[in-house]
């Protein structure tokens, strides 16, 4: 289980839109992910269309400081859909520092109340932070809790002036943490038409090299307006270009962590389709498609009633991804590219169906 914390001390730089839209495209391609709003302002649980004050318990009746009985993680966690799950806050989160009076009682509080094999048990892959705007007790927790922090920077004076602030926060989270932690960065907020947004992204590159995101995350309206109807853009706007940017975020997180597909570059255009074959991965089958010029790639087969569902781009390196949540059995699939049915150039197995043509066949035994 990977727990990303998605922090910067830096208000409004995409912290919030980055762990809702985050969270719901990696539950979208079959990954359980819980989100933990962590800020006392509440926005990842009402971005996510859910009125706290309506609900029995919030994250601070887990990790309150009073003696008295508390409720179990069951009841506080909010099932939002087969793959998504939201611990949610409220106001009354700001109380927590004030709490706990001497520092080292709040240490270790959030791990504390996670109860992170309950967690797996409940299959959970991924757990997103979205932390506050401030390096306070809260952010030092989430700090504590995670084996990645992801920090979102917005291409403004005022983020090139607080890098040094942020390599401040690595160095403090490397001295409280035991284990080592991945940093990654991410450009949110992006605008490519304007030149000093593009001046920024090259200074954070030299700050972060390969820690930083080749996805970037470009200023778009129906973020807020997403947000504003209490929607993930998954469900708000699925076809639309930031849509895009976060499921391009979500496959090259899951390709950083999981290294299930490797770039490109070094190799000749046959050598790169042989490795594309169908994958086990966690969650089910991972089937990959490597086309550089195709612009639109689906997918259908057994597993789908054979209607064609969209597979999502890499950033700029040809390969297109699904998980099927499939995890026995054996099943005939085959690619539509741009229109055109074909089978999978990268998996030798194929099956004569009832039309006198072959479809690929995978059956998930034979899988490496
Ligand atoms: N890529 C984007 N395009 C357009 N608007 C965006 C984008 N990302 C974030 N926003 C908007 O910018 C504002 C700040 O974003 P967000 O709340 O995600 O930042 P934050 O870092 O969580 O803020 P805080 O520090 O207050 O927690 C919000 O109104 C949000 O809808
Ligand atoms: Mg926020």
């Amino acid at each position: 289980m990977r727990v990303i914390a998605i922090a910067n001390q830096k208000g409004g730089c995409g912290k919030t839109t980055t762990s809702i839209n985050l969270a719901a495209c990696l539950s979208h391609l079959q990954r359980k992910t819980l989100l933990i709003d962590f800020d006392p302002q509440g926005h990842s649980t009402c971005g996510l269309g859910v009125v706290a004050e309506k609900l029995p318990y919030t994250l601070y009746d887990l990790i309150c400081a009073g003696e008295g009985p508390r409720p179990l993680l069951s009841d506080v966690i909010v099932e939002l859909d087969p793959c998504l799950a939201l611990l949610p806050s409220y106001v009354i989160l700001s109380k927590i520092e004030a709490e706990y009076a001497r520092p080292q009682d709040f240490e270790g509080v959030l791990v504390r109340s996670l109860d992170l094999p309950w967690l797996e048990q409940q299959g959970i892959e991924f757990i997103l932070i979205d932390c506050p705007p401030n390096l306070g007790k809260l952010t030092y927790s989430a700090f504590e809790s995670a084996s990645d922090v992801l920090i979102p920077i917005e291409p403004s004076f005022f983020s090139l002036h607080g890098l040094a602030k942020i390599s401040e926060t690595l160095e403090q989270i490397k001295i409280r943490r035991i284990f080592p932690v991945e940093v990654h960065a991410l450009m949110t907020l992006f605008d490519g038409d304007n030149g000093f947004a593009k001046e920024v992204h090259d200074n954070v590159y030299k700050n972060f090299q390969q820690k930083l995101f080749k996805t970037v995350i470009h200023t778009h309206s129906l973020l807020k307006e997403a947000s504003a109807a209490g929607q993930s853009i998954v469900r708000y706007a699925p076809d639309s270009p930031p849509c895009r940017d976060y499921l391009e975020l979500a496959v090259e997180l899951l390709d950083r962590i999981e290294g299930t597909v490797r770039t490109a570059s070094h190799s000749s255009e046959s050598e790169v389709r042989m490795r594309f074959g169908p994958k086990r991965v966690i969650g089910g089958m991972m089937f990959q498609y490597y086309n550089r010029l195709a612009s639109r790639v689906q997918i259908a087969g057994d597993f789908s009633g054979w209607i064609p569902t969209p597979m999502f781009q890499r950033t700029t390196d040809g390969v297109w991804q699904i998980v099927v949540p499939i995890t026995s059995g054996h099943y005939r699939y085959k690619f539509i590219v741009d229109g055109e049915w074909q089978m999978d150039p990268s998996h030798p197995f194929q099956m004569k169906n009832n039309f006198g043509s072959y479809d690929s066949y995978v059956e998930l035994n034979r899988i490496a």
